[in-house]
């Protein structure tokens, strides 16, 4: 997990965070063992912003991959950053319901956690049959 940890700490220096002043990196696992990298983009039409964790599926996506087996996600904050809904979302499109995510503080607290147990109840494919 320590070469997630590490790329997302580095793309984590990237952000773009000037109205938050938070800045988020996010690294993910692709099936085929490529480390994929994303940070949060803030715009100053707020809505615009993007978070770390649709940086780093965006990254993996384009480059040909549709899964991913883990995930990282680091932050600046006293606990480990929880990702918001929206990104809960996003992770279970790509991610089985049994891949570890980890949500770390650039300090060096983590806590382990699931794509499933961030998205209880998640929506999927099945309910549209
Ligand atoms: N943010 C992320 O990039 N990922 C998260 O998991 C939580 C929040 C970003 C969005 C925004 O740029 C800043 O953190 C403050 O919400």
């Amino acid at each position: 997990m320590s070469e997630l940890r590490d790329a997302a700490l580095a793309v984590r220096e990237n952000a773009h965070a000037p109205y938050s002043g938070f800045k988020v990196g996010a690294a993910l696992r692709g099936a085929s063992g490529a480390v994929y990298r994303g940070c949060n983009v803030e715009n100053v039409a707020y809505p615009e912003g993007t978070c770390a964790e649709a940086g780093a599926i965006a990254a993996m996506v384009a480059a040909g991959e549709t899964s991913f087996t883990e995930a990282y996600v680091v932050a600046g904050s006293p606990e480990p950053v929880p990702p918001c809904g929206g990104c809960r979302q996003k992770l279970a499109e790509f991610g089985a319901g049994s891949a570890p995510v980890t949500l770390a503080t650039t300090g060096g607290a983590e806590q382990a956690t699931t794509v499933a147990a961030l998205l209880p109840g998640a929506f999927d494919a099945g309910h549209m049959a």
